[in-house]
Parts: C-alpha cells; structure tokens; sequence
C-alpha cells in the first residue's frame, strides 16, 4: 500500500513538532509548506538527519510551493499568528482569517479531498472561514482545540489526585476560548468520577467543589499560562500532539471518540456552527457527532460558549473576513 501522504501549512512552533512526530511514528510521508525561504527546507533537513538514531521511514520535505502538497490524504493547518503575553486568542482574528482564506483558496485547488485539521488561532472562526473558502464537506474539516483542552484538565486532575494521567478520562466542550466547557460529571478515574475522590481525598464536600473549580479555571486558561512563561508565542508541544492524535484516528480509520470542532445540525441545540462536540474519527473525517446529557448548569455554560463562537463569527463577517 502506498504511503499516505500529510501536508502540514505553517512550518512554526507546531509545524516542526507535527513533523517530527508524523515521522517518528511513521504515520505517512510529510510535506511542510512555510511562506518564509528556507525555513520549512531547514526544520524538515534536520529532522530526517535523525531519522536512522530515531529509526524511521519516512519522506519528509521542505517547500515554499503549494504545488508541492498536491494530492495529499490529510492536511494541518498551522500557519498564523501566536499569541503574545497579555493578547486572547480573538485578538489574532484579522491577521489570522486573511492567512487562513489564502491557505483554504490553495488547499482547495492542490489537496481537494484532503481532509483538513486546523489549529490555527482563534480556533472556531478559523475553522468556519477555511470550510467557508473551500466550499469542503463539513465532515471533512475539523479544529483541534478539545483534545488538547481535554488532556489539559485530565493533566491536572492526575497531580491533584496523585494518579497516573493515563488512568484519567476528562472532556472539555463548547468553543476554544475562555467559557470553554470542562466537563466535571463526566471526568473519572478508570470509572470512578473525580468528584467522589476529591471528596474522599478531603473529607469535605465544599472543599472538593473549590479544589475542582481551580482546576477548571486552570484549564480555561492554561494557554495563556503558558503563553506567558514563553513570552515569544503561544504553546506548541501540546498542540501538535493533540492534532496528531486526531490525524492517527483519520489515517488508521481509527474511530477514535475524541473531542473535537465538528459542525453541528442541530446536535447539542446548535444549528450551523463549529463547537467543540465529543464525535467519532475515522477515515472519513468526523463520522459522526456524539450528543451526551448535560444537566442545566452545563447546558447553560454550553450555551454561553456558543453565544461567544456565534459572536467571533459575526466579527468575521461583520469585518468582511
Ligand atoms: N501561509 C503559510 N504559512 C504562513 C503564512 C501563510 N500565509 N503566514 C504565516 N505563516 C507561517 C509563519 O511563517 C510561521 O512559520 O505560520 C507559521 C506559524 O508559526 P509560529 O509563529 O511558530 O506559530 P505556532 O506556535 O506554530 O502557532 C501557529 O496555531 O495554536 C495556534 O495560536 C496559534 O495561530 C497560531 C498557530
């Protein structure tokens, strides 16, 4: 079987992490697309010169021409802005819709079935906009932003409780910014829901709803807590894990549950927009969005959630993006 092949677009902070994990685990062969001269040629020279310590067969190139991503399976989409110390994410919307409209206008023309994975900033409108441009099924678009969002607050959940993260389930819904949705019922470890072992953990019911309310506001704004140590960007390890998580599930048809940014028709309520959903992944893209019941008070955090993606949206609009 012929290898599959993934076009990264944005050979930054993310790009050259996605790279060397696709390669690593020999996912499929990699084109990395960069506007800047030589710099995708560079990162994707250096990361094939490991390729016989780290032990992978694997293409990978380099290029300033879109021509290059032609016919690929599956493209991720991290070109734009980062964020700086004291910026949201929203804050990035001008610059970053006119990059994301030339990406989608060249994806469209060299990589028509590809399925597209975007992580590029701020996540639900540029999802919006880059299925808007290339007129692409909706299936076959997706933002990463719950699976990284998710394994954020599991991360926390496993050094409160001393546990092994691996042990940790934990979802986060609704749109990438800071009403996000982390989904406290739900979370558990190995079945046994987080809320039970923080109260045995405490010995106290209202100490227990403090210590997961940190933790839920931590994971609201663990990108800007990182954002701030870095000082130059935003977080870059994570996210391509995150993004690589998801293309493993499209490549293998892997049927993974993950959360994700997948368009709604009237699941969860929400009629024609891009939310962080649970769904399934698979060869096809998002197969299928899986709804869940969310009792009242996460209902109406859900719905403040979409309220702020409706609203990014209609900045882009407004603003002729
Ligand atoms: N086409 C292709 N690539 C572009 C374009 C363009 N029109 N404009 C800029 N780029 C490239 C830049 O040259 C840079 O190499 O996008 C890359 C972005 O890389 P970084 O600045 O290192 O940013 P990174 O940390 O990788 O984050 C990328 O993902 O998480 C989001 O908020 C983050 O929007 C940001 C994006």
């Amino acid at each position: 079987m012929p290898r599959k092949k993934i076009a990264l677009i944005g050979g930054g902070q993310i790009g050259g992490v996605l790279t060397q994990l696709i390669a690593q685990k020999e996912l499929a062969d990699v084109v990395l697309f960069d506007i800047v001269a030589d710099l995708p040629q560079g990162k994707t020279l250096d990361i094939a010169e490991a390729s016989r310590v780290d032990g992978f067969d694997a293409n990978i190139s380099g290029t300033n021409t879109y021509e290059d991503i032609k016919d690929a399976d599956l493209v991720i989409i991290t070109a734009g802005l980062p964020r700086k110390p004291g910026m949201s994410r929203d804050d990035l919307l001008v610059t970053n819709a006119k990059i994301m409209k030339s990406v989608a206008e060249a994806v469209r023309t060299y990589a028509p079935n590809a399925i597209s994975i975007i992580i590029s900033n701020p996540l639900d409108a540029m999802v919006t906009l880059f299925q808007k441009v290339t007129g692409f099924p909706h299936s076959r678009v997706i933002g990463q932003a719950g699976v990284l969002d998710s394994s954020r607050f599991a991360t926390f959940i496993a050094w409160e409780l001393g546990v092994s993260v691996k042990d940790v389930n934990a979802m986060v819904l609704g749109g990438h910014g800071d009403t996000m949705v982390p989904l406290v019922r739900y979370a558990n470890v190995n079945g046994i829901p987080v809320m039970e072992m923080l109260e045995r953990k405490y010995n106290d019911a209202q100490k227990a709803k403090e210590v997961m309310n940190k933790m839920v506001e931590r994971t609201k704004m663990a990108g800007g807590e990182v954002v701030k140590l870095l000082k130059t960007g935003s977080a870059f390890y994570s996210p391509a894990s995150s993004a690589i998580a998801m293309a493993e599930a499209v490549i293998k048809d892997e049927k993974r549950l993950l959360p994700v940014c997948a368009y709604l028709n009237g699941e969860f309520g929400v009629n024609g927009y891009y939310v962080g959903v649970p769904a399934i992944l698979g060869e096809k893209g998002v197969e299928k969005v899986i709804e869940l019941s969310l009792i009242d008070e996460e209902k109406s955090a859900l719905d403040s959630s979409v309220q702020a993606v409706k609203s990014l949206v209609a900045d882009m609009e407004r603003l002729g993006l």
